[in-house]
C-alpha cells in the first residue's frame, strides 16, 4: 500500500491507521507487543529540510526494527545529476524494500510509486500533500475530543504554501469536521471553490466558535514575496495568542505541526500554554510512521514473501 495523499484515502483507511496508531501508542507506553520488520529496509529520501518528521520516521522504523537508509540531495548521485526516476530505480534493485519521501516538487511521489515496485510513503511534497502529519494530527485531536465529527477546526495563516493545511482539511471533512481557511487573501488558495472549506479573512471570526485553532508555519522559502506587506503586521493581524483566541472555545486546541516562528503564528504564551497540544502532535507523529509502515509492509506481505523467495530459486 502507497501512502501518497489524504485526498485519496477513503474514511475507513484514515479511521484504522488512527486506530492504530492509538494502539501503537499504547503498546510502546506498556510495554507491549508491535509488528515486527526485520529483515527489511526503508530508504528515507530526504530532498529538503525536515527535523521532525525525518526522525520520527527513524524512530518509527527503529521500534518495529525496520531497518533504515538515510538519502538527502547531498551525498547521492543526484547531486551529480541522476534523475528522481533513475534514483528510485537504483534503490529498488539494491533491494530496498520501502521508500519515505520528502521532495520540494509536488507529486514527486507518484513518481517514485510508479517505478519503485514497493510501498512509497509521502512525507511532504511541495504543497501538495504531508499524509502523515494530517494522520498525527488528527490522532491527537481524536485524544481530546470525543469525536472528529461536528467539530469546527479553523486553519490559520499560509494555507496556499501548506501541505500540512491540505491533508488536514481533506481528513478532517472526510471525517465530518467544519474547516474554516482563516488568512490574508494573498495566503489562502485562490480557487477555493472545489475544497469543502469555507474562506474567513479575518481572524476572529473565522476562529469564533473553534473546537481547534491550527496556525500555519509562514513559508518564506516558497514566497516570491509581496504576498504580506510585513511579518509584524501578518502578526498583529494573524496572530494566534491570548488575545484571538478569545474567540474560540474555552477548551479549544491549539496545534502548530511545526517549526514555529515563535511571535509570529503563535506567541510563546499559546505555544506553550494550557491550549496547547503541539508536544503531543510530535510525539503521536512517531506512533502515526509506526501504523503506516505496518500497514504499507502489511499490505505489500506476499508479493514481498513471494519475490524475495523467487529471488532465491534464480
Ligand atoms: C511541515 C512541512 O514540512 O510540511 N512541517 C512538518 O513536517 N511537520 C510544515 C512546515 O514546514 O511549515
Amino acid at each position: 500500500m502507497h501512502v501518497l495523499s489524504i485526498r485519496e484515502m477513503d474514511p475507513e483507511t484514515i479511521n484504522s491507521l488512527i486506530a492504530s496508531s492509538l494502539e501503537m501508542k499504547n503498546a510502546c507506553r506498556s510495554g507491549g507487543s508491535v509488528p515486527n520488520l526485520s529483515g527489511r529496509v526503508v530508504g528515507m529520501l530526504f530532498l529538503e529540510n525536515s527535523t521532525r518528521t525525518r526522525v520520527s520516521f527513524e524512530q518509527a522504523a527503529r521500534k518495529l526494527d525496520l531497518g533504515i537508509c538515510v538519502f538527502g540531495v547531498q551525498g547521492t548521485s543526484m547531486a551529480k545529476g541522476e534523475s528522481l526516476k533513475d534514483t528510485v530505480l537504483t534503490l529498488r534493485y539494491e533491494g530496498i524494500d520501502g521508500l519515505v519521501m520528502r521532495h520540494n516538487c509536488s507529486g514527486a511521489p507518484y513518481l517514485a510509486a510508479r517505478f519503485f515496485g514497493g510501498p512509497v510513503i509521502n512525507a511532504g511534497d511541495g504543497m501538495h500533500e504531508h499524509p502523515t502529519q494530517a494522520l498525527a494530527d488528527a490522532m491527537t485531536i481524536a485524544e481530546h475530543k470525543p469525536a472528529i465529527k461536528g467539530l469546527t477546526v479553523a486553519i490559520v495563516g499560509d494555507v496556499l504554501h501548506s501541505r500540512v493545511a491540505r491533508s488536514n482539511l481533506w481528513l478532517l471533512s472526510k471525517l465530518g469536521a467544519e474547516v474554516r481557511l482563516v488568512g490574508p487573501r494573498t495566503l489562502l488558495p485562490r480557487h477555493p471553490g472545489h475544497l469543502p472549506v469555507s474562506i474567513h479573512y479575518d481572524l476572529a471570526s473565522g476562529i469564533e466558535g473553534a473546537d481547534v485553532v491550527m496556525a500555519l508555519r509562514m513559508q518564506k522559502e516558497r514566497m516570491d514575496g509581496g504576498l504580506v506587506s510585513s511579518m509584524s503586521e501578518y502578526a498583529l493581524m494573524y496572530q494566534v495568542n491570548a488575545r484571538s483566541l478569545r474567540f474560540a472555545k474555552p477548551d479549544c486546541l491549539v496545534m502548530h505541526p511545526g517549526p514555529i516562528n515563535r511571535g509570529l503564528e503563535l506567541d510563546d504564551w499559546t505555544a506553550d500554554g494550557p491550549n496547547s497540544v503541539i508536544n503531543e502532535q510530535v510525539e503521536n507523529g512517531v506512533y502515526v510512521r509506526m501504523a503506516v509502515f505496518a500497514a504499507a509492509f502489511e499490505s505489500s506481505n506476499g508479493k514481498t514473501k513471494k519475490s524475495q523467495k523467487k529471488a532465491v530459486k534464480a
